[in-house]
């Protein structure tokens, strides 16, 4: 396959234009495993979702996500996301993990505690969200857990 093929399968892949660099394998990987439609498909949900509410991960980053949860349907156990914001990721991964159940941690007050490696960044009680509107934005979903409580915020 030539390196502007590629290129142009990254492009419908990503949505945006990817220089190739290596490792070139792992966009064969893509091109050669995913088909055209699951492919558009899993981009379709990620904007959409990005259109419904704040989701911090970039397509790239959102796309490895739902691939992860979509191959991974055959494996038995359940699946757990801590950090859940807004639930743009929960959406993400709802949408792919079939009846699998899903267990959603976070304190839904924001960032209890900020370390000094994270100060510059970051502060306490950013992200902030809310625990009913995340419910609420997931209640199509089956077997999503969010137990509710504050042992998170302790040490
Ligand atoms: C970057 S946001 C997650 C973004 C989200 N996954 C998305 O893109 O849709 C990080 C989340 O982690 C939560 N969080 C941070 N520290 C936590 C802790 N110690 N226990 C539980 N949740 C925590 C915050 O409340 C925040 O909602």
């Amino acid at each position: 396959m030539e390196r502007k093929e590629i290129e142009n399968a990254a492009y419908t892949m990503f949505g945006k234009d990817i220089t190739l660099s290596p490792p070139r394998s792992i966009l064969n990987h893509y091109h050669f495993h995913i088909k055209k439609t699951e492919r558009s498909d899993a981009i379709y949900t990620i904007h959409k979702i990005k259109g419904e509410t704040e989701m911090l991960l970039n397509t790239d980053e959102a796309y490895q996500l739902f691939m992860v949860v979509e191959r991974t349907k055959k494996t038995k156990g359940d699946i757990a996301e801590v950090g859940v914001y807004k639930g743009g990721t929960a959406k993400l991964i709802c949408e792919a993990k079939g009846d699998r159940p899903l267990h959603l941690f976070d304190t839904f007050e924001g960032i209890p505690r900020v370390d000094e490696i994270d100060a510059p960044r970051f502060h306490n009680g950013e992200f902030k969200s809310s625990f009913e509107k995340v419910k609420s934005y997931l209640q199509e979903y089956k077997n999503v857990y969010i137990p509710v409580s504050d042992c998170f915020l302790s040490e």
